[in-house]
Order: structure tokens, then sequence, then C-alpha cells
């Protein structure tokens, strides 16, 4: 059992002092009968809440995709920039959200917002091994001998990476498939190339792709199907 106003507050429409105003007026009903106190306890699973005429659908966690532009900071709040959550449309935030992982700034593509701390370390822990694809442009050529060094494991500075797939698309162009998740890995790897990365947009995370009719700075929430997806080796 929970305070109706947790309950409430937790799927980030109202604050607090907005429901007690509410619950003041008349505009909040359980099953059907008008409260006026706040701090009833009820089981969110077994009640009907309607604000306003409008049934609240209770959601214990959201799960949500973006298709992040340049920009933006893979973080909850910054000083100087925008963060990937400023692009999560006002009816979907909530104050519990954060980025599932890291894209940097002049990174583009496939980004999880999400406020389940499970589902996060589960796409992200490197012993899950779920796969990441880029799509990378560089400043120069892609080579045979990037392909082999990429499935050898490139050595950064902070450890050996796990064998990479690199598959040429153009002169300049290729995909890149890690199933890590380290700090600049794929403008790394280049930099042991001698390339410099130009362009780089994640499209694939698990077995969920980027969908295509999903604009840049769009953010929605997943479906069960995507979830499921995300959540492939
Ligand atoms: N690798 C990088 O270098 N940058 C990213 O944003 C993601 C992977």
């Amino acid at each position: 059992m929970e305070r109706i106003d947790k309950i409430i507050s937790s799927q980030g429409k109202y604050t607090r002092s907005e429901i007690k105003k509410l619950a003041a007026k008349g505009q909040i009903l359980v099953d059907g009968k008008i409260i006026q106190k706040t701090d009833i306890k009820v089981d969110k699973n077994q009640v009907k809440i309607t604000i306003n005429a409008e049934e609240l659908n209770i959601k214990e966690h959201l799960y949500l995709i973006l298709n992040k532009p340049k920009g933006y900071v893979s973080a909850t709040e910054d000083r100087k920039d925008k963060t990937v959550l400023d692009l999560v449309p006002e009816e979907l935030y909530r104050d519990s959200l954060f980025p599932a992982g890291r894209l940097d700034k002049d990174t583009t593509g496939l980004m999880i917002i999400t406020d389940d701390g499970e589902l996060a370390h589960n796409i992200l822990a490197p012993k899950k091994h779920i796969k990441k694809i880029y799509e990378v442009t560089l400043d120069i050529p892609v080579t045979e001998k990037m392909i082999e060094k990429f499935a050898e494991g490139i050595k950064l500075n902070d450890g050996e990476c796990k064998s990479a797939i690199l598959e040429i698309t153009g002169e300049n162009t290729c995909k890149v498939t890690i199933t890590e998740g380290r700090y600049h890995q794929i403008k790394r790897m280049f930099g042991c190339c001698k390339a410099k990365v130009i362009e780089l947009n994640r499209i694939c995370m698990g077995n969920l792709f980027l969908p295509t009719d999903l604009t840049l700075g769009e953010c929605r929430e997943l479906t069960t199907k995507e979830l499921e997806l995300l959540q492939k080796r």
C-alpha cells in the first residue's frame, strides 16, 4: 500500500502540491469516489485513479527511445549544455529518468532513456554482451587492415577491446559492431588506426534498430516488442 499522492507524483505529470489542490477541488477520484485527502494509502495495482476526468495509467517504469541529435550531452543535468532529457516530451517526463549509457555530444542516434536501473544494467554491463552498431565516417579511406585490427582486438590505454566487426560501406564509411561500451571507444579504436571519426551514429542496441521513422530529436515510448529486442544478444 502506498500514499495516493506518492503514486500520482511518481508518474511525473503532477507535483505533490498540485495533487493537493486538485484533491481539494474534488478533481481526484479513486474507484469512482472523490477523495479530499491525499495521504490515504491504496494498492496501486488494484485502484482506478481518475484526475480531471482522465484515468491515470500507472506505469512502474518508463522506457523511452530517442534519436539523439548533435549538441546534447548524455546526462541528467549540465551547467552549460542541453541534455538528452531536454528532448523528452513533457507528457513523458518524470524526475527519475536518466540516459542508459552515453553517446558523445557530437554523436547521433539510438539512445535509451529510462528510470529502470535494472534494465540499464542489463543493456550496459560488459558481461551481458549486448551488441551496439555504429555507422562511422572517417577522415581517410577505410582499409582491410582496419578490419583485421578490429577483429584481433584493439589495444587501448585502458586495456584490450574485444573483437569487433568492421564492415566497409563506402570509401570513408563503415559499420562497426562492438559489445562493450568504453569511454569514446569507437573514436579511440580508430585513433589507433591513425583515423579520425568525422560522423558517428548509433543504429542498433541488442537487436533493436533505430526506427527509420524516428526523426532526429524525436523521443517516444518503446513498444513491448522493442523492449524485448533491446535486451536480446
Ligand atoms: N564511441 C565513441 O567514441 N563515442 C560515442 O559516442 C559512442 C561510442
